[in-house]
């Protein structure tokens, strides 16, 4: 891990267009098209928009977080209460410069302890797309499994596609 003044933090509202900016690069920029995870692929367009993303910072059923050092947003998570004891992660993302680092393993983990610990989740999930068979088994190799759930990605493609669910155990708080 080369982030020595690493912070993970909850995110602000000046933070939201470098943040948006952010998830759109690791995403879905042609720059982080050398990326393995990227979503290049998919056809153009935001992947979050300002608005919705402005409007999960200080709300009571979500935590979206982001990894800093000095001035630079690195990474986000975002932990979404769903249920009793189930929470839900999504907009995971690492700057493409500084992917491979840990950060995203750093980022993962805090978010699960604080669906644990906020919460008091015992079961998280996340949905990947069925062919970024990289990705997943980047989660298997932290402890997810399939839980033969799928969701039809929502926008026209021209080959259709599902999102997995991919489930994690989480230990008590
Ligand atoms: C997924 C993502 C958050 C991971 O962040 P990261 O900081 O690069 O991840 P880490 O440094 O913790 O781990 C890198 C992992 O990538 C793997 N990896 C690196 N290059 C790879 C490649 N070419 N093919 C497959 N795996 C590769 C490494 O083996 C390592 O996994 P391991 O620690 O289990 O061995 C980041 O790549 C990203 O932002 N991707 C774009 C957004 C995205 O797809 N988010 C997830 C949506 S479900």
């Amino acid at each position: 891990m080369l982030f020595a003044d690493l912070l993970i933090r909850p995110a602000i509202h000046a933070d939201v267009e470098e943040l948006q900016n952010l998830i759109q690069c690791a995403y879905r920029s042609p720059s982080a098209a050398r990326s393995w995870s990227h979503e290049g692929e998919l056809p153009a367009g935001e992947r979050i928009g300002y608005d919705r993303l402005a409007g999960l910072i200080g709300g009571s059923l979500a935590h979206l977080s982001v990894a800093v050092t000095g001035e630079r947003i690195l990474g986000s998570s975002l932990v979404t209460k769903r249920g009793e004891e189930w929470c839900e992660i999504g907009l995971l993302s690492v700057a493409p410069d500084l992917q491979g680092q840990q950060l995203g393993d750093r980022l993962l983990r805090e978010a699960e302890l604080h669906a644990a610990t906020s919460f008091a989740a015992s079961r998280i999930t996340l949905e990947v797309l069925e062919y970024k068979a990289r990705l997943i088994c980047y989660y298997e190799r932290r402890g997810y499994t399939r839980t033969g759930l799928s969701r039809p990605y929502p926008h026209h493609l021209n080959t259709p596609a599902h999102f997995l669910i991919l489930e994690k155990r989480l230990p008590p708080a």
